[in-house]
Parts: structure tokens; C-alpha cells; sequence
């Protein structure tokens, strides 16, 4: 976190004594935007979030409020958002501290959205796994029942919504959007083939909106302040501020809420108290498991914003920063991501079913028998066609390192030949 308060958007009571509560929330300027939202329509709040530039901070990054405007309107079906707290990409673990630090913040946010489109009732899907931060969102909706913040006439207004936390079992697949959706409906958790989108055929077929807990969190600031302030942080093209969790060998890893268009190098080496044991940067993986990797050399260069991270061919997905020191075996790293996405895999479509897994193998065993020449092309051969050919893009989670680790760390990779007089082996 940054010193200076008044540069935050997000994390302002992050440190604060009791903050989950809403009495510290209240005291600290919290729940001030709802006589405003109730002043204004809610085709204005759309507009206000839309103008804002806020995107998603699940991971895609889609606009939030051109999002919202899919929603259709003189529909006769309940509509329902969805908050995406699901949180189990590899290396990413901020959601985490907005639900146990601020869970009134998200869910002043979730009024603010849910008063835009047109929902009556909310729910929280919330990582199977979290313990600490479940209870406090919990205790959170509960206490703003209590106080007449949720259900009918809310804050005294003509208007009613109730707020669900449903806890998942522990597939990361649940993270996906239409997954989260057949979750909650109590179906196997799977991805649905879209079109349609969920703003139009959603939870039990009705217009749902899916936004991540980070992307809720920043309304409240955003119809407090006004699009024009939040717009201050960051670029032109990628405004506000985001959460960035920091993993690996830096001194100081943890969460941080920086502007976008932040340097990395200087995340690593100022924010994070550079490198840890003096040892020099290989590679940084910027936005959770599933985005390509970046050098040390691009990471001198790369901010941390969308339009900088596809310049150096990856994304920010979801901010999840792993940082890797010159000792780490790239081959082995992606043997462990390959575990995981064979494991996670839901089993539908056959190129992530079987793909994932004969990657995984192959990984393994060029790690414990030292692989061929053509091993390396026929990783490439398949990331390749796993690409774009799926339901979701669980497949691509895993191709797109595959590719971007062989194509940046070819040594690595040669390094594990059989052919080679000092061929590594690793005992997995
Ligand atoms: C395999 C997979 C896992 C995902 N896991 C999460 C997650 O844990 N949390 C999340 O917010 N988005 C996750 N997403 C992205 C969601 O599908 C969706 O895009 C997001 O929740 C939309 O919210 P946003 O627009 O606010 O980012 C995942 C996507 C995929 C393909
Ligand atoms: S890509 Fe993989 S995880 Fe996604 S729906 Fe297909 S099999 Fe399931």
C-alpha cells in the first residue's frame, strides 16, 4: 500500500481498527453515495461508470458500465448480479483483502450496481476455501440488514434488494463466469457456450451481470467523486487504480494499490523492496498464471496497464505479480502450472481435457528423463491447437505460457535435452 491516502481508491481502510464494521465504514465516509444514487436515474449511474473508464478487474478487463448497458430493458424477468469472488488464479490473492478488510465497501458497491440495472437480489460467490474472508462478508450483510442497508426500503428509499453469499467447493473452474452461474443454480459447475452472454440469458435464464469483487468495490468512489476524479489515476486509457498482488523473491511481497500505467520495475524495486538476497530478476509473470510471461529485459519497459502489457504480448489479467529470481528452472515452473490446469480442467471439450494432460506428461517427463528436440516443437504444436477451440478459455490458460515460455526462455527448455553432457534431471 502506498503511505499516501489520499492516492487510494480501494484500500483507504485497509489498517484501520475493525474496519469490516459498518460503524468504522460510516465514520469513514462510507455509505455516502447512496442519497446520490437514489437522486440520480439509473441509466445516469450506467453513463457515470461507463464515463469513468472503470474495466473489469477479473481478468478480461471489459468495460463494467458498457457491460451494464447489455442488460435489456422492459424485460419481465428478475434481473441479478453475480459478484465474482471466487478468486483461485494462481498468485492472485487480493479480492481476499477487499472482502475481509472493507466488505461494506463491496457491498455499497453492490447497491450501486444493482440499482443501475435493475436487480432486486445479489449474490456473492465467494472461494470455497476462504474461511476468514467468507465470515466477514457474511457478518457484513447480515449487520447492514440489521441497519435497514439491505432489504426492502433500503436507507428508507422505495426500493428493496437482498444479498446472498454462496460459498463454492473449490473449483477454480467456478471462477468462469457461465461456471459460476450453473454453480449457483446447483448444477455441475461447467462452462455454457456463449452467446448468449449472461446480461441477456444469465442466472436461471434470467440478465445477470458477473463482476469481479474489485470491479464493485471501486463504485463507491466512483459516484462519490465523480468519473472525472476517478479518471485522474492512471492513463488515458486505463484509468483508476488497481490491486496488485506480489508474490515470489521480492523482499516485501504483498497487496498493493498502485495507478495503472505503473512501472513494473519500479513495483519490484521500490514498492516491493526489490529483489530478495541481492539475486538478479528472470522473469515476472504480470497478471496471474494464465497470462504469457514477461523477461527481466521487458520488465524494465512494461507499466502496469492494458495497453503497455499488450505491447509486450501478454495481459493484466488479473494482477496476480509473481516474481522469479535467476535460479528458477522456467521448465519447471510451467510443469507445476500444466498440474494445475490438467487438474482444473472441467472435462468438456477434448483439446483442455486431453491437451492439458498430455502437456502435463510430457513436462513431466522431460523434467525426470530429459527430453528431444522435437519435444519442444510438439508443446508449441499443441498449445497451438488448443488455442480458440473451447468453451471457455481454461485451454488458453495453459497455451499461451507453454508458447510464451518456450519462445522466451529457449535455454531452459535445452537445458533438459537428452543430447546435452549436462542434462538436468529433476527427481518429480
Ligand atoms: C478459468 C477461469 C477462471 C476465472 N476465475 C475468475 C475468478 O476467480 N474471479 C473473477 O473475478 N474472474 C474470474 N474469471 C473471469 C470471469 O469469467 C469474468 O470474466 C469476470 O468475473 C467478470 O468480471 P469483471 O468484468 O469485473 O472482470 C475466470 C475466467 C476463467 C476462464
Ligand atoms: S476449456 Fe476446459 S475448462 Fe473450459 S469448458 Fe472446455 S474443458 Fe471445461
Amino acid at each position: 500500500m502506498t503511505d499516501n491516502k489520499d492516492n487510494l481508491v480501494l484500500t483507504t481502510r485497509f489498517g484501520l481498527e475493525k474496519s469490516y464494521t459498518a460503524d468504522v465504514y460510516q465514520k469513514t465516509g462510507g455509505y455516502k453515495s447512496i442519497d446520490k444514487l437514489f437522486s440520480m436515474k439509473p441509466d445516469d449511474v450506467i453513463e457515470e461508470v461507463k464515463k469513468s473508464g472503470l474495466r473489469g478487474r477479473g481478468g478480461a478487463g471489459f468495460a463494467a458500465g458498457l457491460k451494464w448497458s447489455f442488460i435489456p430493458k422492459n424485460v419481465d424477468k428478475p434481473k441479478y448480479l453475480c459478484v465474482n469472488a471466487d478468486e483461485s488464479e494462481p498468485g492472485t490473492f487480493k479480492d481476499r483483502y477487499l472482502l475481509e478488510d472493507d466488505p461494506h465497501q463491496l457491498i455499497e458497491g453492490i447497491i450501486i450496481c444493482c440499482y443501475a440495472i435493475g436487480a432486486e437480489s445479489a449474490y456473492v460467490y465467494i472461494r470455497g476455501e476462504f474461511d476468514l474472508a467468507y465470515r466477514r462478508i457474511e457478518e457484513a450483510v447480515q449487520e447492514a440488514y440489521q441497519k435497514g442497508y439491505l432489504g426492502k426500503n433500503l436507507f428508507g428509499k422505495n426500493y428493496k434488494l437482498d444479498v446472498t453469499v454462496h460459498r463454492g467447493a473449490g473449483a477454480y473452474i467456478c471462477g468462469e463466469e457461465t461456471a459460476l452461474l450453473s454453480s449457483l443454480e446447483g448444477n455441475k459447475g461447467q462452462p455454457r457456450i456463449k452467446p448468449p452472454f449472461p446480461a441477456v440469458v444469465g442466472l436461471f435464464g434470467c440478465p445477470t451481470i458477473i463482476n469481479n469483487v474489485e470491479t464493485i468495490s471501486a463504485l463507491p468512489y466512483i459516484l462519490n467523486n465523480g468519473a472525472d476524479a476517478y479518471k485522474k489515476f492512471g492513463t488515458e486509457k486505463s484509468p483508476g487504480t488497481k490491486l496488485f498482488s506480489v508474490s515470489g523473491h521480492v523482499n516485501k511481497p504483498g497487496v498493493y494499490e498502485l495507478p495503472l500505467g505503473y512501472p513494473m520495475k519500479d513495483l519490484i524495486n521500490k514498492v516491493c523492496g526489490g529483489m530478495k538476497d541481492g539475486k538478479a530478476l528472470k522473469a515476472v509473470i504480470p497478471g496471474g498464471t494464465s497470462m504469457p510471461i514477461l523477461t527481466a529485459k521487458d520488465c524494465e519497459t512494461v507499466t502496469l496497464d492494458y495497453e503497455s502489457m499488450t505491447a509486450h504480448q501478454t495481459m493484466l489479467g488479473s494482477g496476480g505479480v509473481i516474481v522469479m529470481n535467476e535460479d528458477v528452472d522456467m521448465v519447471w515452473v510451467l510443469r507445476n502450472l500444466s498440474r494445475f490446469y490438467a487438474h482444473e480442467s472441467c472435462g468438456q471439450c477434448t483439446p483442455c481435457r486431453e491437451g492439458t494432460g498430455w502437456i502435463d506428461k510430457m513436462l513431466v517427463r522431460i523434467l525426470r528423463e530429459g527430453g528431444e528436440e522435437k519435444d519442444i516443437a510438439l508443446l508449441n504444436e499443441l498449445s497451438d491447437n488448443m488455442m480458440g477451440k473451447t468453451i471457455c478459455v481454461l485451454a488458453d490458460s495453459l497455451s499461451m505460457p507453454v508458447i510464451s515460455f518456450i519462445k522466451k526462455f529457449p535455454d531452459d527448455f535445452r537445458r533438459h535435452l537428452k543430447n546435452r553432457p549436462q542434462a538436468v534431471r529433476v527427481g518429480i
